[in-house]
C-alpha cells in the first residue's frame, strides 16, 4: 500500500546491480520486508534471493553475500537491513517512511484484520475516531473533511 514508487525503484536497482539493500533507520516496521516480498513477487530476473532482516547478522550476511556474488553469475540478491551491509556492488536503497495517509489508511485497517470492530469507519465523522487522532497528532494531518 502506497509504496508503489518504491517497488518500482527496487526492481529497477535490481536490474543494473548484483546486489540491493533496503534500509530503514529506527525501530522495525517500516515496510522493508514486505516490500521486499512484493519485489521478489514482481521479479522477472529467474533468480532473486531475498536474505530479510540482516540487520542481527550483518557481518555473516555481508560474507554469505559477497561469496555468493562471485560463485554464481547471475544470482541477484535483495537485503533488508537497518543499514546497508557495505559489499562491494551493493546498491542501497533508502525506504521512506510511508506518507501520511497511506499510514493512516494502513492503521485504520489492522483492527479488522484481527478480526476487532473498528471504530473508525469513517474518517469524516466530527468525532475523529483514534487512529485518525494519532495521524493528526504525529503528522499534524487530518483526512479531508475532518475538522
Ligand atoms: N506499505 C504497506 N502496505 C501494507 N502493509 C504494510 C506496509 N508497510 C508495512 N506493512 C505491514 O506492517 C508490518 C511491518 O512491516 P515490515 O515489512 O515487517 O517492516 P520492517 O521489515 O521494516 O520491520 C507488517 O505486518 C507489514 O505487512
Ligand atoms: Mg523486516
Amino acid at each position: 500500500m502506497g509504496r508503489e514508487n518504491e517497488l518500482a525503484a527496487v526492481t529497477a536497482l535490481l536490474h543494473g546491480h548484483r546486489v540491493v539493500s533496503t534500509v530503514g533507520p529506527g525501530p522495525g516496521g517500516r515496510g522493508k520486508t514486505r516490500l521486499a516480498h512484493a519485489v521478489g513477487a514482481a521479479a522477472e530476473q529467474r533468480s532473486v534471493l531475498i536474505l530479510d532482516n540482516c540487520e542481527q547478522v550483518l557481518t555473516g550476511a555481508a560474507e554469505l553475500v559477497s561469496a555468493l556474488v562471485s560463485l554464481t553469475h547471475d544470482l541477484r540478491i535483495l537485503v533488508t537491513s537497518r543499514a546497508p551491509l557495505g559489499v562491494s556492488s551493493e546498491a542501497v536503497h533508502q525506504l521512506p517512511a510511508l506518507g501520511p495517509e497511506s499510514a493512516a489508511e494502513l492503521f485504520a485497517r489492522r483492527p479488522a484484520r484481527c478480526g476487532r470492530r473498528s471504530n473508525c469507519r469513517t474518517p469524516r465523522s466530527r468525532n475523529c475516531a483514534p487512529p485518525w487522532t494519532v495521524c493528526r497528532w504525529r503528522w499534524s494531518w487530518r483526512p479531508p473533511g475532518c475538522g
